[in-house]
């Protein structure tokens, strides 16, 4: 009997011990979104500019020109690890997202 027990505790803690602590999902949540999945929302798009010309100017000018020139899928990887660098959340990622969408080279 005491044999069972000592087992069962062991599956159980064995159970625990493999639960993943983040889910994928939420990681890919916290992405630069691909083109179709930008927001077009005037709101999102302002936003994002303010954090454009805030929190994305403390290592450079406004990377305004870069933009302008760019498509916006030829500036989602620079995009992704620019929003790391700037330690943006998921909502800021989102709106600077719309702006840098909203102004690159169509
Ligand atoms: C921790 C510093 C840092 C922060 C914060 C930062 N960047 Fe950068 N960024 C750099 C460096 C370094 C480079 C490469 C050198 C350069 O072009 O100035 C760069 C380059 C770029 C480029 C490429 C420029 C080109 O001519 O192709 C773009 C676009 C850009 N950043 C946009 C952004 C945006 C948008 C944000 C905000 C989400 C941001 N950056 C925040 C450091 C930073």
């Amino acid at each position: 009997m005491k044999k069972i027990i000592i087992g069962a505790y062991i599956v159980l803690m064995a159970g625990v011990a493999c639960t993943p602590k983040a889910s994928p999902s939420a990681v890919a949540a916290s992405a630069v979104p691909e083109a179709s999945a930008v927001s077009s929302d005037e709101a999102a798009i302002s936003a994002g500019q303010v954090i454009f010309t805030t929190k994305c100017t403390k290592c450079h000018a406004a990377k305004t020109e870069a933009v302008t020139s760019k498509s916006y899928d030829e500036l989602r990887p620079v995009l992704t690890s620019m929003v790391k660098k700037a330690k943006l959340n998921n909502e800021e990622i989102q709106q600077v997202s719309a702006y840098v969408y909203a102004n690159s080279k169509k």
